[in-house]
């Protein structure tokens, strides 16, 4: 039985599908291929990942493989209600409601998993924490699963780090076709949809600050450059700080940054990179994002606690006054900007990071059985596999090494 708001929502969802699956052309491919080759025929998958049009063109990828899939979001935010619809309509059990209270999240995570899945899709962790906690028996049948997202991966080393990683899982977000472009480019851009969406304000000439330089940052700071912005970058990683100062931005601490920014986004995977402290010295109206997995990078309690009033400006905009006037703006609550006040990643972007998925889950189930109870790289092949499918898809031709040359490369002097 699913949880959703409203199946008769589902025309809608159903057109948002139909829209990114002409322009995801790897799993067009892969969906074919798993037609014929049923790779998951009679297996169970759980799915817990951002449930938009995107991951739903997924769920019927896996399922023409031959898989039952059941779907759920990972982020009460990011569920869009008619794509939860469109597959429930398409005979999909979801269990996921848009702005589902925590309760309600864990609820529906459990439904997700209670069928004893025998592959898994997770995206921050939430399943793989419920699989090692109250919920270890629905993990009997797992032969793996895949990660999705950074903040998951470092979970995932810490379980195993800790000797308490009991199931074989796959580091999807590792892979160079999934974090050189999806959280690069996907990020760079769809965070800029996110906040462009909700305020509908410039962002040229605005001081635009980036908390944290990784590849979610580089990409966003490259974007918000190339919109006229000037950007900001506050950093922990002495290199990273390196590498922002020669891609021609200026690095500063938050302490400073706070005071002469105008728009600010984390994407950090840490918390509390936003506190009390920055909020005294912001100026009026500014603006605050969070693009990095979870809503603990601004401290949304300790701005609450300094605020006079809290009030509603606009569909995803929260302002928070202080004492001495100023107002200072939260976008979707704190949580990831482009999922909850944009449409995500840009379709061609997560074709890429799904054929991953797709080829990352065939490779578990083929090799049930023989794999180990660890976190694995995403195997070389299917990384590279990807990339030569998305140049063909893009009329790209390369090069190749001829015989001569690959007799020197493998020389030794
Ligand atoms: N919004 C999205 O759609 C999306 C997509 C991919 C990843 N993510 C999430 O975004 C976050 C970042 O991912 P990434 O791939 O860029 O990770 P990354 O590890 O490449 O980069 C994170 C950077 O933040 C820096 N950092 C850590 N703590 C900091 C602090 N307190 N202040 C300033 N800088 C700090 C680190 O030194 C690092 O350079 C993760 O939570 C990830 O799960 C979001």
């Amino acid at each position: 039985m699913s949880n959703i708001k409203d199946v008769n929502l589902w025309q809608s969802g159903s057109d948002k599908i139909n829209w990114v699956r002409s322009y995801m052309p790897l799993l067009n491919s892969i969906e074919k291929e798993f037609s014929e080759t049923k790779p998951f025929a009679g297996m169970k998958i759980s799915m817990s990942i951002h449930l938009e049009a995107k991951t739903a063109y997924l769920a019927h990828v896996l399922r023409a493989g031959g898989a039952t899939v059941r779907v759920t979001g990972c982020n009460p935010l990011s569920t869009q209600d008619d794509v939860a619809a469109s597959l429930v309509h398409d005979g999909f059990e979801v269990n996921a409601i848009h702005g589902t209270d925590a309760e309600g999240y864990t609820k529906d995570l459990i439904a997700t998993i209670s069928h004893t899945p025998d592959l898994l899709i997770d995206d921050g962790g939430d399943l793989m924490s419920l699989l090692h906690g109250e919920y270890r028996e629905y993990g009997k049948n797992l032969i793996g699963g895949c990660e999705e997202t950074t903040t998951g991966v470092h979970r995932l080393i810490a379980r195993e780090a800790a000797g308490l990683l009991d199931y074989t899982m796959i580091d999807v977000n590792d892979a160079d076709c999934k974090h050189l472009f999806d959280n690069r480019y996907g990020t760079g851009q769809s965070t800029l949809d996110g906040i462009m969406n909700s305020t509908n304000l410039m962002i040229a000439g605005k001081i635009f600050v980036i908390a944290g330089y990784g590849w979610c940052g580089k990409g966003l700071a490259m974007r918000a450059k190339g919109m006229g912005a000037v950007v900001v970058v506050t950093e922990i990683d002495p290199i990273k700080a390196i590498e922002a100062v020669m891609d021609g931005f200026a690095v500063m601490p938050m302490d400073e940054a706070a005071k002469i920014g105008d728009i600010f986004v984390t994407l950090t995977g840490c918390s509390d990179v936003i506190t009390e402290k920055h909020f005294k010295t912001m100026k009026d109206g500014v603006l605050l994002a969070n693009s990095g997995h979870f809503d603990v990078e601004i401290n949304k309690q300790e701005l609450a606690s300094l605020s006079t009033e809290i009030f509603d400006r606009k569909p995803n905009i929260v302002g928070y006054r202080m004492a001495d006037g100023r107002i200072i703006n939260l976008l979707a609550e704190g949580r990831l900007v482009n999922l909850a006040a944009g449409n995500g990643h840009p379709a061609e972007i997560m074709d890429m990071s799904f054929a991953i998925q797709a080829k990352s889950l065939e490779y578990l189930a083929k090799n049930k059985g023989k794999l180990e109870k660890k976190l694995y790289a995403v195997p070389a092949e299917i990384d590279r596999a990807v990339a030569a499918l998305r140049l063909k898809t893009m009329n790209i031709e390369i090069d190749y090494l001829t015989p001569e040359q690959k007799e020197y490369m493998a020389k030794v002097d």
